[in-house]
């Protein structure tokens, strides 16, 4: 099915015109920095195209955080340059990830009284109760990137979907809201604006990843997605086609490469060169000797050793994200199961590992169709780039950023960026 620029029923028209046809997608990763571009070829089809992307490795990130601020810089700069020749598009605003343990989501309620004459709930009494769920205590340091209204309840009635048009009197909403670390989001700001980016948004990469190779059906059924990267691993539970958790845990592919210099006595080089050439899991794990070759040395190893120690950090990785499961009571509850996407997403063999531990259907996550150069894309680990370009199309520009020559960031504009939007049909 192609993907129609749906937008927002709450974007006016005027919006809609002054959109961009050029999305952009900035994935900054722990490893890797990713660049997508993608393009509306022509309105009336609506059919979005990759046209160009880029990458660099990023040796300025430790866990999702910016540590050296240089580094990232340059990685920023080179990813966006590559995907600018592919393209002959110039890079100035992209929607961009947040990563780093510091994201957390938490779940707040908002009530409001509705005071009109007929009772009717209008979109306004829906923004205010949206507005009143993210009025919550945050601890010092701390800011409100996202927020997404699970369900709406009227006078008792639960489980609804959007109360505008229906009658009542105390409206309530369920939130998730994910937050971040101010110094963190001051971190990325200063990268961006040192490589001349704006940020039309930002997300989490688990949502961004989710959008691009989710279906409706598994946004629908109860879906946990997990982007497995370098130093993170970013999950997302859908359901009913909402948001119900986004966690960031601490570990990734790199846990495994640090692991096996431990475990082999070896390298990181090697042992992360071990890890690509001979990794596996299940059918996939080697026995027998093995042997890389780095800077002309041969270096061999025991594939029954090498495929323990890969076992075991995925295995603990995967209890970390069942524990996660388990706080929203959805451990070995999920129809749609679980997507894995990610640069570790591609060692053989983690599906089944992950449906055997997990116990739950398990698949590596596939690009929803895209034209042009989708095939440049399709790794898995390309899967947050592409749905943050996505997203900058779905998103559309900020809402209200400026009003008579001010900028306004409140939390409206969170509300109306966010909210709604895996409702759409796409
Ligand atoms: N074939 C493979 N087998 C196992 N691991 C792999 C393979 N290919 C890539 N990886 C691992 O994937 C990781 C990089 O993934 P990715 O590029 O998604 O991370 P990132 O986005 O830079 O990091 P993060 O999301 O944690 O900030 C590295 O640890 C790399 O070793
Ligand atoms: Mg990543």
């Amino acid at each position: 099915m192609p993907l129609v620029a749906t937008k927002d029923k709450r974007y006016t028209a005027s919006m809609r015109d002054q959109a961009p046809q050029q999305y952009f997608g900035l994935d900054i990763g722990s490893s890797t920095v990713r660049c997508v571009i993608g393009m509306i070829e022509s309105p009336e089809t609506g059919v979005l195209s990759v046209i160009g992307q880029g990458s660099a490795p990023n040796t300025g990130m430790r866990k999702g955080v910016v540590v050296r601020v240089d580094e990232v810089i340059e990685a920023v700069n080179q990813a966006l340059t590559e995907a600018e020749r592919v393209s002959g598009v110039h890079v100035s605003a992209a929607t961009v990830n947040i990563n780093g343990p510091q994201v957390l989501g938490l779940n707040s309620r908002g009530v409001i009284a509705i005071s009109a004459a007929n009772r009717e709930i209008t979109a306004d009494d829906r923004l205010r109760v949206e507005e009143a769920a993210t009025i919550v205590k945050l601890p010092p340091n701390r800011e409100i990137i996202q927020v997404f209204a699970k369900n709406y309840r009227l006078d008792g009635q639960s489980s609804i979907k959007d109360p505008v048009g229906m009658q009542g009197v105390r409206l309530e909403v369920d939130t998730h809201i994910v937050t971040a670390a101010t110094p963190t989001l001051r971190n990325l700001d200063l990268v961006l604006e040192k490589s001349r980016v704006e940020a039309n948004h930002h997300t989490v990469s688990s949502l961004a990843a989710a959008e691009a190779v989710l279906s409706r059906q598994q946004k629908e059924s109860g879906t946990v997605l997990l982007d497995i990267g370098a130093g993170t691993t970013n999950m997302v539970v859908l359901e009913e086609g909402e948001v119900q958790h986004v966690a960031v845990l601490p570990v990734g592919g790199i846990n495994i490469t640090n692991d096996l210099a431990i475990g082999l006595k070896t390298d990181l080089d090697v042992a992360e060169l071990v890890k690509i050439q001979h990794g596996g899991l299940m059918k996939y794990a080697k026995t027998g000797p093995l042997s890389v070759v780095v800077n002309k040395n041969r270096h061999e190893f025991d594939g029954a050793d090498v495929h323990m120690i890969i076992e075991a950090r995925v295995e603990e990785l995967l209890e970390y994200v069942d524990k996660e499961l388990k706080k929203i009571q959805r451990s070995r509850k999920l129809p749609g199961g679980v997507v894995l996407v990610g640069g570790t997403a591609n060692l053989p063999g983690l599906a089944d590992f992950a449906k055997e531990k997990l116990e739950l259907a398990a698949r590596v996550g596939k690009l929803q169709p895209l034209a042009g150069l989708m095939d440049t894309v399709q790794n898995p680990e390309y899967a947050s780039a592409t749905g943050l370009m996505i997203l900058d199309m779905l998103l559309g520009p900020r809402v209200a950023d400026y009003e008579d020559g001010k900028r306004v960031t409140d939390m409206a504009n969170l509300v109306n960026n966010f909210m709604g939007r895996f409702k759409r049909s796409r």
